[in-house]
């Protein structure tokens, strides 16, 4: 008689309940709502079945619980009737709030916040040894200072989203009169260490690369934009990329770079990178710091916007502060509203986002719509478009000298003790390298009169 084979099963999913807190004095980009809408979105993201959730409005936080200790028992009782196993929050937790509300929920239910939640998401989508790194590094900066129940937790909350990292399992020999948690600390901190020398490594190799890239003069392009904007898609339309897209947050977290040819024969670099989202945890800024840096040295932005998502403005000022906080808020920028195929009026849309920065383009990047034009657009910025600009250069900066004189259009020149003054038009696409020099008020000059020696 034929043996039944059984169906492979997937692990049932973890339960969670979600706790939103609207703080009174600490404005929020999104609604309470919207923003429990999209902790959802991000639990569902990292393997989680939402099983009910919940919110408050507090004027400050509770020093012990965040929560008020009425709502920690009304949600308790909701955990036992949903049987939940684990309570998110939407808000970052400190150290304190953390181990108080483990003490509340006991033994058995798991607390995570937000930070936590998008980690966990991070660490299951790195897939290059610098975007591991970074993933465990952040991991482990975010878990020391909030180390309670030593390793059985600590394992448990590594493992239960399947993140790459693994457990972090071999406990060192115990000191004499070190608790078991201080040997725990100080395992974490020598794990840090060599995070951190392997991520200079690791980094050095890339920052070769780079210059390499930028003595090629090709200008670059990143695309920028929030979780799920649809900026993978367009890398894959635009460069036929074989680059992962999927109805998920944070999809993408290495940056990935093609090069595309332009109308009018010229090339130009275009970088996928990491998605960006309101509240994202500093621990995460810090640590992609480098996959950012690939923003912060590009000649030019694409700032992939969804417009077919109803929070659409507040998640482009969402981006908009990411980019102020890496130092890319001056890079010059073109408005891309995606996803225009589901939408009936993009003109509409493009009111709705009115004081963006930059020309805006509509396309679909999934059905090629508008792609020529924002192609056309590009190699404008690039090439054609011309900004009056004056810059003090130091004479050590003599490749940046000749590279004005050759592709700027230069009308006047002092020299004066240890440099040079220029002021004439860069084209945009060489903005961005010139900015450390760049001085447009008079005031600048004033100081130089007097030590011009050359005109
Ligand atoms: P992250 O990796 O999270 O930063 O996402 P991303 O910005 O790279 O988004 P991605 O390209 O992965 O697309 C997210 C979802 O939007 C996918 O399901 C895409 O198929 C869908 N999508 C992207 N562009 C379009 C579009 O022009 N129209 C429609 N209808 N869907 C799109």
């Amino acid at each position: 008689m034929a043996k039944k084979i059984a169906e492979p099963t997937l692990p049932p999913k973890e339960r969670a309940f979600l706790v939103g807190v609207e703080l009174r004095n600490e404005p929020s980009l999104l609604s309470l709502e919207d923003s429990l809408t999209e902790l959802a979105l991000l639990a569902k993201t990292a393997g989680l079945e939402v099983v009910g959730m919940t919110s408050q409005k507090l004027d400050a936080p509770n020093p012990n619980t965040f929560i008020g200790p009425g709502k920690v028992e009304e949600i308790k009782a909701l955990v036992e009737e949903t049987l939940a196993q684990v309570v998110v929050f939407d808000n970052e937790l400190s150290p304190r709030h953390l181990r108080e509300l483990e003490e509340r929920f006991g033994e058995n239910v798991r607390i995570l916040d937000r930070t936590a939640l998008i980690l966990d998401i991070f660490a299951q989508h790195a897939s290059t040894r610098e975007g591991i790194l970074q993933v465990e590094l952040a991991q482990y900066e975010y878990r020391l200072p909030r180390l309670t129940r030593a390793w059985t937790h600590l394992a448990r909350q590594t493992g239960g989203g399947g993140g790459r990292t693994g457990s972090t399992g071999g406990v060192g020999l115990r000191g004499p009169g070190e608790t078991q948690l201080e040997v725990d600390r100080r395992e974490i901190r020598k794990r840090i260490a060599s995070l951190k020398s392997e991520l200079e490594k690791v980094r050095a190799h890339r920052s070769r690369y780079r210059s390499q890239r930028q003595r090629s003069q090709i200008p670059t392009v990143a695309l920028v934009g929030y979780t799920n904007a649809g900026k993978s898609t367009l890398l894959n339309r635009l460069a036929r990329a074989d680059v992962l897209v999927a109805d998920q947050l944070f999809a993408t977290l290495d940056p990935t770079t093609r090069r595309v040819e332009l109308p009018g024969g010229n090339w130009a670099l275009f970088t996928d990178t990491v998605g960006f989202i309101q509240k994202l945890p500093t621990q995460l800024v810090a640590a992609f710091r480098a996959t950012l840096e690939e923003i912060a040295e590009a000649d030019l932005l694409l700032h992939v916007v969804d417009i077919t998502h109803p929070n659409a403005l507040q998640q482009a000022q969402a981006v908009h502060q990411t980019l102020t906080e890496i130092d890319a808020s001056h890079i010059p920028t073109i408005t891309v509203l995606n996803k225009v195929d589901q939408f009936p009026d993009p003109q509409a849309a493009a009111q709705t986002l009115y004081g963006l920065p930059g020309p805006i383009v509509a396309i679909s990047a999934l059905t090629g719509q508008g792609i020529p034009e924002l192609l056309s657009t590009v190699s404008r910025e690039l090439f054609e478009v011309y900004i009056p600009v004056r810059v003090k250069l130091p004479y050590q900066q003599g490749n940046l000298i000749s590279i004005f004189h050759d592709q700027g259009k230069v009308s006047r020149v002092e020299h004066v003790r240890g440099g040079v003054w220029i002021e004439g038009n860069l084209p945009v696409r060489l903005l961005a390298r010139f900015q450390p020099f760049i001085k447009n008020t008079s005031n600048d000059a004033s100081e130089e009169v007097g030590e011009i020696i050359e005109t």
